[in-house]
């Protein structure tokens, strides 16, 4: 059996096909893979098939939104019902009330929720209602989180040792981003209460809020401290200051999200990924006090915010589908094998001698190939030789049918039965013992 990139000539004719109309082929940076990425062609429950008819086991699940795999007959039902009565009006549906109340019958901190198209404007107008509501410009971020392709959500998001400095100077994600931008963004590394009460004590009165992810999958897919949490609220509220999660990963961590784990009340909370059931949705919801920035009914709202396709009714049925099927019984089946991969792939990690951890929470783990305590993004920021063993392990698995993210992310699905999980644990197993062996 050839190995990647020999096993997909298929993949490797469209993407010299693709380079031809898209910059370097590329229409979505993260999903590129270097000499060229496999074009998937189908899924199936918890497996994706490429164009040159391999099979995978899905651990990407699109990054993360694909909780139910492919073909959740619920999902599947409820759009083809829709499509033909129409997929995107410009007037609301029924559809964006049930969503919206079953979402907000989740979410311990919020009355009210707004959709959008995209995590990344779920984030976006966080951010933006947190200055509507405060009338305050500055935001407080943690290194190295990712939370979209908002400028000012961008910022610090790939620092590195030769850049990073001290904190909390911030660096540009993209080269022209405006000194406007890194100047209202005040970045604190994660887990870190002291670094971040003295941002808030130098800077309090000028912040709108603070941005956190819980397990901030490129900060390292560390769960946040209680501790931490409990602090970084306090710290805010005393200045003025809004708490706004970004729970468009972390919401298939739990029934009621990463704050109903943690047990902590946001004031904002963005959303995105698994409430689309497979179709583009983002989302912002809060308390009822801070999300009438957005209330049309008394004039012009303080924070106006549109979306041609927004609440469309495709994605709202699709979505109600998969949130139903979410149940407390998904949740522990998701977190019993995400248990058993994180125990199973540190042992091999032992048993191979290898320096590293598997470290994650519920349907999530990540594997660094570090020896330092992993506490935050600099201390899981890899160095070229923890790199070259990042891409063995991404490519081993590849050929040994089992596709995860290219930096060490594994995202699961409800689909994957106890049997499943035990074969994804032997590939990881096997490439573990391939790079043990270099
Ligand atoms: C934590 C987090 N926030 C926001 C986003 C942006 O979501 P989208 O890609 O739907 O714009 C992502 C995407 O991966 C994310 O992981």
């Amino acid at each position: 059996m050839p190995s990647y990139p020999d096993s997909c000539p298929r993949s490797r004719e469209l993407f010299e096909r693709a380079r031809k109309v898209m910059p370097g082929g590329n229409t979505r940076t993260t999903v590129y893979i270097d000499p060229f990425p496999i074009y998937a062609v189908r899924g199936e429950g918890c497996r994706v098939w490429d164009v040159d008819g391999n099979a995978y086991y899905d651990c990407i699940n699109n990054f993360t939104a694909m909780i139910h795999g492919y073909g959740q007959p619920e999902a599947v039902k409820a759009v083809g019902k829709q499509l033909p009565h129409g997929t995107a009006f410009g007037a609301p549906t029924l559809s964006e009330i049930e969503l919206a109340e079953l979402l907000i019958s989740r979410l311990p901190s919020a009355d009210h929720i707004r959709f959008a198209n995209s995590g990344t404007e779920g984030v976006m107008m966080a951010i933006k209602a947190a200055r509507a509501y405060t009338g305050r410009a500055k935001i407080v971020k943690i290194e190295g989180a990712y939370h979209g392709s908002y400028d000012f959500a961008e910022v610090s998001l790939d620092s590195n040792p030769q850049n990073w400095g001290d904190l909390p100077a911030s660096t540009a994600y993209a080269k022209g981003t405006p000194q406007g931008v890194l100047d209202d963004v005040m970045v604190v590394p994660f887990n870190d209460s002291e670094a971040l009460e003295a941002v808030f004590k130098t800077h309090g009165r000028e912040i709108a809020g603070v941005l956190i992810d819980p397990m901030p999958n490129r900060a390292g897919l560390i769960p946040a401290r209680q501790d931490y949490l409990e602090a970084l609220v306090e710290a805010a509220h005393a200045q003025g200051a809004l708490v706004i999660f970004d729970e468009v990963i972390s919401f298939r961590l739990s029934h009621s999200g990463a704050q109903g784990l943690w047990s902590i009340k946001p004031d904002l909370t963005a959303l995105g990924k698994i409430i689309g059931g497979g179709f583009p949705v983002g989302a912002v919801a809060g308390s009822a006090e801070v999300m009438k920035v957005f209330d049309p009914t008394l004039g012009k709202p303080a924070l106006p915010h549109g979306g041609t396709f927004t609440a469309n009714p495709v994605t709202m049925r699709a979505g109600l589908a998969a949130m139903e099927g979410l149940t407390p019984e998904a949740f522990a089946h998701l977190d019993k094998i995400g248990q058993h991969l994180r125990d199973g792939t540190n042992a091999a990690l032992a048993k191979h001698r290898l320096t590293g951890r598997c470290v994650g929470l519920g349907s999530m783990f990540k594997v660094h190939f570090t020896g330092n305590p992993i506490t935050d993004y600099r201390s899981v920021y890899p160095s070229a030789a923890e790199r070259r063993k990042l891409n063995t392990f991404h490519k081993g698995l590849l050929d040994r049918g089992v596709l995860s993210a290219s930096y060490g992310l594994f995202a699961l699905s409800t689909p994957m039965t106890e049997t499943d999980a035990e074969n994804i644990l032997s590939a990881i197993d096997d490439t573990l013992k391939l790079i043990a062996h270099q």
